[in-house]
């Protein structure tokens, strides 16, 4: 098929892991990629030459002061439209140049500049997982009216997408999200409680920025990649199944009614699905490493350790119970990972942290945009209070039930 798609991107959280991948693949197709607009939290340096390099017409800073800086380096003369705070992550999300945001921002604060993207009918390629998490039915229904796709980045969900890409999604009995089980997946119990950030940081497969390596370790990550599924392609969540596969060639699966499995394999590496999202509906020739089955040898998996590593269980549970819960749920993780890099919390205590909130603060079953950001910031707030409580930063075992859990409390697998 000869190529027609050519993108004009505006480029949410530029600076980050994604953002890097995503300019890398810019760099090797300039002819059908260009840049219009990029936005970052602090790291106006990083910023700096992406804007030499890229030339983007507008570009945002959330911190002013960062902001600031990169006006003065950039000079009186420069054309580029330097924008800051929130107000200026939303003039990127929704630039009249861009047709496309790659969504790559960390954690909740990306809900809002989804939406705006959403709202301004820009194709969306989506890398910034906790937005679905936290409000997964306003932004599956903003698209769906305003007839905006969501293609997937996260290399699971892109994998799902391209095996149901034959359109049998009615048959579709279970999805299979595979986890490469982390850098503590052999770890006994008693050894976790004592791991640093370091070591929680050196994941095995993937180079990642520090909040999902954290949650990659905890099977955090699975977890919000479990309510992302659900979000992204309807499926229950007692037909969303997780396997550890610590290869990580095999990026998901799907199984059919008549038991017959499809998979998507490739080398872990983020420039194939943030690709794949771009390229959509084509396939463009890559310069990433193929995958070298010989060399592999063997793939194997594994059952999760849902008791040695119990965020994947507060997942499901706040996935199937819905409402504000995920909200509530998400907050906590990333109130309670930066802690943790910060040496202010013990990664046992992480789950803690997040279950003591989730059962703390007032369940809703129906959500709006204000209430979440009301909720998200009741849970921070309520997760720092815990953590600063004396004792509170050595974890400890998580309670099996929460006086909100239901009967219908999550299974991984
Ligand atoms: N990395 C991966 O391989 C991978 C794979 C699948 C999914 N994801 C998902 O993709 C998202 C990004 O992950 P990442 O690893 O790329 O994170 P990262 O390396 O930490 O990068 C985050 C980016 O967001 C920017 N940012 C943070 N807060 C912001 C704010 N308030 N306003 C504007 N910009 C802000 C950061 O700017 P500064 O640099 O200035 O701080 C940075 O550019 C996450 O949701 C993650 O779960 C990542």
């Amino acid at each position: 098929m000869n190529t027609t798609v050519s993108r004009r991107l505006a480029i949410l959280g530029s600076t980050g892991s994604i953002g890097h991948s995503t300019l890398d693949v810019v760099r090797t197709h300039r002819d059908r990629l260009s840049v219009v607009g990029l936005a970052a939290h602090n790291n106006w340096r990083k910023l700096y030459k992406q804007i030499e390099e890229f030339r983007p017409a507008v570009v945002a800073l959330f911190s002013e002061e960062a902001a600031a800086r990169l006006r003065e380096a950039l000079g009186p003369t420069s054309t580029v439209a330097v924008r800051t705070g929130m107000a200026g992550v939303l003039e990127v999300a929704a630039l009249a140049e861009a047709d496309t945001v790659v969504s790559a921002l960390v954690g909740a604060v990306g809900l809002r500049p989804v939406l705006e993207a959403i709202a301004a009918r820009k194709k969306i390629c989506l890398a910034n997982k906790e937005p679905l998490v936290v409000a997964g039915s306003l932004v599956t229904g903003a698209a769906r009216e305003a007839g905006v796709p969501i293609l997937p980045v996260d290399s699971e969900h892109s994998a799902i997408f391209q095996c149901l890409d034959d359109g049998e999604a009615r048959f579709v009995d279970r999805l299979i999200i595979t986890a490469s089980g982390g850098p503590f997946r052999c770890h006994a119990p008693d050894r976790l409680s004592g791991v640093t950030p370091d070591e929680a940081l050196r994941h095995p497969n993937w180079e990642m920025g520090g909040k999902i390596t954290i949650d990659s370790a905890t099977l955090m990550n699975k977890g919000l990649e479990v309510i992302e599924a659900h979000w992204l392609f309807g499926v229950p969540f007692d037909r969303i199944s997780v396997v550890v596969h610590p290869q990580s060639i095999i990026h998901s699966m799907i199984e059919f009614r008549d038991g017959s499995i499809l998979a998507q394999m490739g080398s872990p590496d983020m420039r194939l699905p943030i690709q794949y999202a771009l390229s959509h509906p084509e396939r463009w020739a890559a310069s990433g490493k193929r995958t070298d089955l010989l060399a592999l040898g063997s793939l194997t998996f594994e059952a999760p350790r849902r008791e040695a590593f119990p965020c994947l269980e507060l997942a499901y549970e706040a996935g199937r119970r819905g409402g504000n819960l995920p909200c509530l749920m998400n907050a906590a993780n990333e109130v309670a990972v930066e802690a943790f890099l910060n040496r202010r919390l013990g990664f046992t205590a992480i789950p803690r942290v997040i279950r003591e909130t989730m059962d703390s603060l007032p369940f809703t079953s129906t959500v709006t945009l204000a209430g979440l950001l009301e909720d998200d910031a009741r849970a921070r707030r309520r997760a720092a209070e815990i953590i600063a409580a004396p004792g509170a930063a050595a974890g400890g075992p998580v309670p099996e039930t929460s006086t909100r859990a239901g009967p219908e409390g999550g299974q991984a697998a």
